[in-house]
């Protein structure tokens, strides 16, 4: 297929990380379409050691970004003008998937968390909404608002919304610097 055919490249090139939303609330349909693709990800062992909790209700909403956004991570209050926010909550998987932890030295648990938060991404991208990884946030604040307990784990954050802005394109590597074939 030519690169100009692909609706996912459109898809994935037309994404941006959005820091203003409008203040119009974000339809449980659509959030439930951005769950089922999260969902529907690939996970190492099919572990899917995550749970996504949307936070939509707004007090209860302000009352987590307070706590979230708070001191040092002030920087990302900016999420808090969002409607939503979903919080993904690690959970232990299973014992092959911790076994793989240790040998191979490399964090399924985050890499499944990764892909799955994207797939909740691009399906709200791709019904108009604008979203932001938040990786710079309380993690206790966080889970003390969500009320969780001992072993559970807030990893990242997502804001979800209606754009308030429309920013160009961030810079991304050259072809040549990404990839190559058959050697480094
Ligand atoms: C794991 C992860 C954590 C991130 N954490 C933050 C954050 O804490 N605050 C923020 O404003 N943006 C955050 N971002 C967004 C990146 O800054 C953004 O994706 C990058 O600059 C490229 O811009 P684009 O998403 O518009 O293409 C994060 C992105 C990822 C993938």
């Amino acid at each position: 297929m030519p690169m100009h055919e692909s609706r996912f490249l459109r898809l994935a090139a037309e994404r941006r990380s959005i820091r203003k939303y409008t203040s119009t609330p974000v339809e449980r349909a659509k959030l439930d379409l951005c769950l089922e693709a999260a969902r529907l990800a690939p996970s190492a062992c099919n572990a899917q050691p995550y749970k996504f909790v949307v936070i939509d209700e707004p007090a209860l909403k302000e009352k987590f970004c307070a706590a979230a956004f708070s001191g040092v991570y002030a920087a990302c209050k900016f999420a808090a003008s969002a409607p939503a926010m979903v919080a993904v909550v690690s959970s232990k998987g299973k014992m092959s998937a911790w076994l793989g932890n240790q040998v191979q030295d490399t964090n399924f648990r985050l890499m499944d968390i990764g892909i799955a938060a994207e797939h909740f991404v691009l399906a709200a991208a791709e019904q108009g909404l604008g979203t932001c990884w938040l990786g710079w946030f309380s993690a206790k604040g966080a889970a003390k608002a969500l009320g969780l307990g001992a072993g559970k784990k807030v990893e990242v954050l997502l804001s979800v919304g209606y754009p308030a802005e429309a920013p160009a394109p961030r810079p991304r590597k050259k072809k040549e610097e990404f990839c190559s074939y058959n050697k480094l």
